[in-house]
């Protein structure tokens, strides 16, 4: 019998460069032992780095696109993480409720979402917000990492042009106001914790929950 193994990794530049600068940020962020739902998580690569650098946490995975989907489990196979790390869930922000295993509930130690909210409609931000506060207890996180304009202007002439070109492929997307993303923090009892400044003017925003 001839086996065949199908390898669906996907490969992303950007996510290959960022992904020990935003490794070290949490590696600051006092996490229990449980689970960090990623969100949008894309080709997978980011969720196998930080599995392996977070031994204590699970990394739970998800995106709603199936071709991610498939990528993020090569991943995991490529990386010999099966026994640990479980596969992606479909989870796209604005179908509520998200489908999450009890013991994901009980546990959960922060939520995280990398380039996502300026890739997808205005909407999903506030689902991500609002979801995220039904599954969040006192004192967990959400982390949010991406170019974002301040006081509606954009910090570089590269975010400027990254917006534009966003806007092209779909008029729904584009860097978004901190303070607008803030506004749906507090909305949903969130209280910004921290904003990093980090490589390629992007920043790390991390939200806690306070009520
Ligand atoms: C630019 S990619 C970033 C992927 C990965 N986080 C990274 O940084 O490499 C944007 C991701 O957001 C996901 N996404 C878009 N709309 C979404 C939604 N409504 N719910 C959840 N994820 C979504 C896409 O499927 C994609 O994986």
């Amino acid at each position: 019998m001839t086996l065949f193994l199908l390898d669906y990794r996907l490969f992303f530049p950007a996510t290959q460069r960022n992904k020990i600068f935003i490794g070290d940020v949490l590696s600051k962020i006092p996490l229990k032992k449980g689970f960090v739902l990623e969100i949008g998580s894309g080709s997978g690569q980011h969720g196998v780095e930080f599995q392996k650098r977070f031994p204590d946490i699970i990394w739970q995975t998800s995106d709603p696109k199936l071709e991610y989907r498939k990528s993020i489990i090569s991943w995991i196979e490529h990386e010999n993480l099966n026994t640990k790390m479980p596969e992606p869930l479909e989870i796209d922000v604005t179908k509520s409720p998200w489908p999450i295993p009890f013991k994901l509930v009980d546990n959960l130690q922060a939520i995280i979402s990398i380039n996502m909210i300026h890739i997808a409609h205005w909407e999903c931000t506030k689902s991500l917000f609002k979801e995220s506060s039904k599954l969040l207890n006192y004192g967990k996180f959400i982390i949010l990492y991406g170019p974002f304009k301040i006081e509606d202007k954009h910090v570089s002439k590269s975010n400027e042009a990254f917006d534009k070109s966003l806007k092209i492929q779909n008029h729904d997307w584009g860097v978004r106001n901190l303070e607008e993303v803030n506004k749906e923090a507090i909305i949903n009892g969130f209280r910004q914790k921290e904003l990093i400044e980090m490589p390629t003017n992007n920043l790390i925003l991390i939200y806690e929950k306070v009520s």
